[in-house]
């Protein structure tokens, strides 16, 4: 793998979540593998999981770890090119991209949607710019549209929970009071749509995604008919992709309760976190039996380490 910024990077999803089980039953297997290397972990954004996550996984391959903030321990960044530099950031990208691809042999980034420009979001000018000049690999961290470390964790955590060869898992969306990206339940829909399970999406009308990553799963309006029989519930909020980044609606009867996980086949309740509880979920349910959240979480490591463990092997 030379990078890591969605689905198309996986020559071999099976491969990736395979890996990623086994290493997480031989975590140090390949403690050599990253000897003397060392990844870059840049952050545009807030992050417990990935940041944590990421430097777990590279450390447990012998890499050496470097994490910044942007805009806060380093200078402000000019994203667009042929711009006169003469406002808040103080460095171009293509010396600060470059700069880090002698100090780092892979940078990883975190870059999420501004939510005010649906073109300028879905063009990845963060992971695009990085791509061009960094001359190491990138690792997607969460991006505008995308979130393929969270999405490979999640093909993993269903992969050790499923009860059933080919179960049904439902994106749901629920309810939150802010304008949040598209980038998980995109992300979610480019995964799930190339595993060998029953994919349903459900949110109100007016929170259609976009088609390009939506991959043809079907569509479900009513939640109550989508949660029937699902072996998955995975919750997430987003905002409208046609009314770019506006919430159309905080209608609490799509929050995920008990009476709605009954629904279910016994389903598990997923969410990425961090979640807004009595918000999205009630507590209940994410305290409940059937919440596998901590697990999931917890398999960001293994996401992260075996993506890291593919790229080491070809540099
Ligand atoms: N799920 C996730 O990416 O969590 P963080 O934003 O805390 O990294």
């Amino acid at each position: 793998m030379q990078h890591f910024l969605s689905v198309h990077d996986a020559t071999n999803i099976d491969t990736l979540v395979n890996e990623g089980l086994q290493l997480k039953k031989s975590p140090f297997a390949h403690k050599h593998l990253g000897e003397n290397k060392t990844i870059g972990l840049l952050f545009f954004n807030q992050s417990l999981r990935t940041r944590l996550s990421t430097q777990r996984a590279a450390q447990n391959l012998g890499m050496n770890t470097m994490v910044m903030t942007v805009g806060q321990d380093s200078w402000g960044l000019e994203l667009e090119e042929g711009v006169i530099m003469d406002g808040g950031n103080a460095e171009h990208v293509k010396e600060a991209a470059a700069v880090m691809g002698k100090y780092c042999d892979i940078l990883a980034v975190r870059a999420f949607a501004g939510l005010q420009d649906r073109e300028k979001d879905y063009a990845e000018l963060v992971m695009t710019q990085f791509k061009k000049y960094a001359g190491v690999p990138i690792v997607n961290l969460e991006s505008a549209t995308r979130h393929p470390l969270q999405s490979l964790a999640d093909c993993i955590t269903i992969e050790e929970y499923k009860t059933t060869a080919r179960p049904k898992v439902v994106l749901t969306w629920a309810p939150h009071f802010k304008s949040l990206p598209q980038a998980v339940a995109n992300s979610f829909c480019e995964w799930m749509t190339r595993r060998d399970v029953e994919f349903v999406v459900t949110h109100p009308e007016g929170y259609e995604l976009n088609p390009d990553y939506l991959n043809n799963a079907k569509v479900v309006y009513n939640q109550d008919e989508a949660f029937a029989g699902a072996d998955f519930i995975y919750a997430k909020n987003w905002s409208s992709y046609e009314q770019y980044g506006k919430v159309l609606t905080k209608d609490p009867s799509w929050m995920i309760t008990q009476q709605k996980m009954d629904l279910t086949n016994k389903g598990k309740f997923m969410h990425c976190l961090p979640v807004r509880r009595n918000v999205k979920v009630t507590d209940e349910v994410i305290d409940g039996p059937q919440s596998i959240v901590v697990e999931q979480a917890g398999n960001r490591l293994w996401s992260a380490q075996a993506v890291l463990k593919q790229i080491l092997e070809t540099l």
